[in-house]
C-alpha cells in the first residue's frame, strides 16, 4: 500500500472512497459534516433511516450518496468523543480499513486524523493510520491453494488538516511505513511452520537482510564454533534435534561515530516440543511461534536500516529446535554455560532461558550500552497479563521506564513485573549453581531471575512476549502479531534523538 498526505476537503475527492467518522451521539466529524452539507443532508437522513448508531467500530458503506457527486463513503463509529484512547483510535482505523477489503476503488482518503485522541498530535495519528492499515490488510495465504482475493486498493491518502504539521506528518508517514513493513516481515517469518523455518532458514533470512542493507553485516556461528567457545547451555537444548543450531549475529552501524551498541537478543526456538519434558499435544500447537523473539529482532533491524537511524545496534539470535529423543538432554542433566556458571536442568521445556543465557554472555564481547532480550519465554506471562501487554523485567529502572514509554507511544504496551532478590531463592539447585525452573509461582519472574544472572555486566531488560507476539487461541485462530517490533523501533527512534 502507498501512503501520502492530502489537504483536500471531501468534495475535491468526491470520486474516491472517503473514510469519515461519526460519534455515538450522532455527531459527525468535520469531513462527515462537509459531506452531509454537500449532499443536502442525504448523509444524515441515510444514517437515521439505517439505524446506524456510531457505536465503536461499527461501519456503514455508502455508495452514490443521494444526487451528490460522492461515490463511496465509509462511515465508522467512533464511540464517545472524549473517550478515544490511543488503542481505541487504532481499532477504529482497523475496523474502517477491514470494511474496505473487497472494495473496487483503488484510492481512499482517510479523514480519521480529525478525531481527538487523548494527548496525541497529527503526526502520531498519521503514523498509526499507516500501521493499523497494513495490519488490517495483512493475510498469510502462502500455503493456501486458493489465495485470498487481492484488494484493489493501492493508495491511502491521509488527511492533513493543518499544513503547519506537514513536515512532522511526512516523517510519521515514513516511520509508519518502515514499521508496518517490518511488522509484516516479522509476522511472515513467525507464521512459517517449523519444517520450513529451521535455525538454518533463520540464518538465511538474516543473510538476506544483510544483503538488502549496506549498513547491516552478519556473522553466523556453527555448532562447532559454539562448542569451542563453550556454549554448553545452548548446545544442550539443541542436542536432540536433527537441525543444526545457529548463533546469528547481525550488526547495524548507522553512524561512523564509535558508540556502545544496543544489543537485541531474540529467542529463536523454531519449534518447542518441550523436549523430554514433553508438552501435551494441545500445549504444543502454537510452538512454531517460539521464534517470535528472533523474528522481532530481524524486523526491528530492518526498520532502523530503512530509517537510517544514526545508532549502533547488534542483534543476537540463538536459533535451535527443542526435540525429545535418545540424544536429547534430560531432566537433572547439568550444563556448563558460556559464563562458566552451571545449570541443573529440571525441565527440558524451560529451554528458552538456557539458550538466552549463552546469548547474553556472548553479548559481552560487543561491550553493549544496553541489552534487551525478547522471548516467548513463559506461559505464566499469559496468565498474568493476557494478550494485551508484554511482560517487562529489568535490572535498570531508567531503561524500564524508557521501554514502557516506548510501548505507550507505539500502541505496543508492556507492563513491568518486579525482579526482587527474594525470588532468586526459587531457582536454587542442590547440585549446580542454579536450576532452570523455579516452580509454579511467579513463573515469569523466576525465568527473568535466571536470565539476570547472565546480565550482570550491562543494563538489561527482558520482554516476555509469550502472550503478545502471536494469538494462539484454539487451533483455527492462530496468527502472528509482529509485536514487539513497534515498541523496539520506538525505543530506538527515541534513543537516536537523544
Ligand atoms: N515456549 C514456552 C513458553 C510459551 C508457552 C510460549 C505458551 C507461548 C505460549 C517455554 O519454552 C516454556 O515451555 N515454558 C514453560 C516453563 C516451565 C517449564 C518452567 C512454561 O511456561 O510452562
Ligand atoms: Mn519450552
Ligand atoms: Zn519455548
Amino acid at each position: 500500500m502507498k501512503f501520502s498526505l492530502s489537504t483536500a476537503e471531501p468534495k475535491k475527492h468526491a470520486n474516491l472512497c472517503l473514510i469519515v467518522g461519526i460519534y455515538e451521539d450522532g455527531e459527525l466529524t468535520p469531513a462527515a459534516k462537509a459531506i452531509d452539507i454537500g449532499s443536502k443532508h442525504a448523509l444524515t437522513k441515510l444514517i437515521k433511516r439505517g439505524g446506524f448508531k456510531g457505536k465503536l467500530g461499527q461501519t456503514l458503506p455508502v455508495y452514490h450518496l443521494g444526487d451528490s457527486t460522492f461515490e463511496h463513503i465509509v462511515i465508522v463509529g467512533c464511540g464517545k468523543r472524549e473517550k478515544i484512547t490511543s488503542m481505541i483510535f487504532r481499532n477504529i482505523v482497523i475496523c474502517a480499513m477491514k470494511s474496505l477489503k473487497s472494495t473496487q476503488t483503488t484510492q481512499a482518503v482517510c479523514y480519521l486524523t480529525e478525531l481527538d485522541v487523548t494527548k496525541k498530535n497529527a503526526a502520531w495519528k498519521t503514523r498509526q493510520i499507516v500501521e493499523a492499515t497494513e495490519d488490517a490488510f495483512y493475510c498469510f495465504d502462502l500455503f493456501k491453494s486458493e489465495k485470498n482475493p487481492k484488494s484493489s486498493l493501492t493508495e491511502i491518502l491521509v488527511y492533513l488538516g493543518d499544513t503547519k504539521h506537514q513536515k512532522d506528518c511526512e516523517l510519521a508517514l515514513k516511520q509508519g511505513k518502515a514499521i508496518a513493513d517490518s511488522v509484516t516481515l516479522t509476522k511472515n517469518l513467525a507464521n512459517l511452520p517449523s519444517n520450513i523455518c529451521t535455525p538454518s532458514f533463520l540464518a538465511d533470512q538474516a543473510k538476506d537482510l544483510a544483503k538488502l542493507h549496506a549498513a547491516v553485516s552478519l556473522k553466523v556461528l556453527s555448532e562447532n564454533e559454539m562448542k569451542k567457545l563453550g556454549m554448553g547451555a545452548l548446545l544442550g537444548v539443541s542436542q536432540g534435534s536433527a537441525e543444526e543450531a545457529k548463533l546469528i549475529c547481525l550488526e547495524y552501524k548507522g553512524s561512523s561515530k564509535k558508540q556502545a551498541p544496543v544489543a537485541l537478543v531474540g529467542k529463536g526456538v523454531t519449534f518447542d516440543t518441550g523436549g523430554n519434558s514433553l508438552k501435551s499435544p494441545d500445549g504444543m500447537v502454537g510452538m512454531k511461534y517460539d521464534m517470535c523473539g528472533a523474528a522481532s529482532v530481524i524486523g526491528t533491524i530492518n526498520a532502523i536500516a530503512i530509517l537510517k537511524l544514526p545508532i549502533h545496534v547488534v542483534g543476537v539470535i540463538p536459533a535451535v529446535e527443542n526435540m525429545p529423543g535418545g540424544t536429547a538432554y534430560k531432566p537433572e542433566d547439568i550444563l556448563t554455560s558460556l559464563s562458566g556458571q552451571t545449570i541443573e536442568v529440571i525441565s527440558t521445556d524451560a529451554e528458552g532461558r538456557l539458550i538466552l543465557s549463552d546469548a547474553l554472555t556472548y553479548c559481552e564481547r560487543y561491550k553493549p550500552d544496553v541489552v534487551i532480550d525478547i522471548a516467548t519465554l513463559t506461559g505464566a506471562v499469559v496468565i498474568a497479563l493476557g494478550t494485551h501487554a508484554s511482560g517487562l523485567l529489568s535490572n535498570n529502572e531508567v531503561l524500564a521506564q524508557e521501554l514502557l514509554e516506548a510501548g505507550l507511544e507505539s500502541n505496543d504496551r508492556a507492563w513491568q513485573l518486579p525482579l526482587w532478590d527474594e525470588y532468586q531463592e526459587q531457582i536454587k539447585s542442590p547440585f549446580a549453581d542454579m536450576a532452570n525452573t523455579g516452580g509454579r509461582s511467579a513463573g515469569t519472574i523466576t525465568a527473568a531471575c535466571f536470565l539476570s544472572r547472565f546480565a550482570k555486566k550491562f543494563q538489561w531488560a527482558h520482554l516476555d512476549v509469550a502472550g503478545t507476539a502471536a494469538m494462539m487461541m484454539g487451533t483455527s485462530e492462530r496468527m502472528a502479531t509482529g509485536r514487539p517490533v513497534p515498541l523496539l523501533v520506538q525505543y530506538l527512534i527515541d534513543r537516536a534523538k537523544a
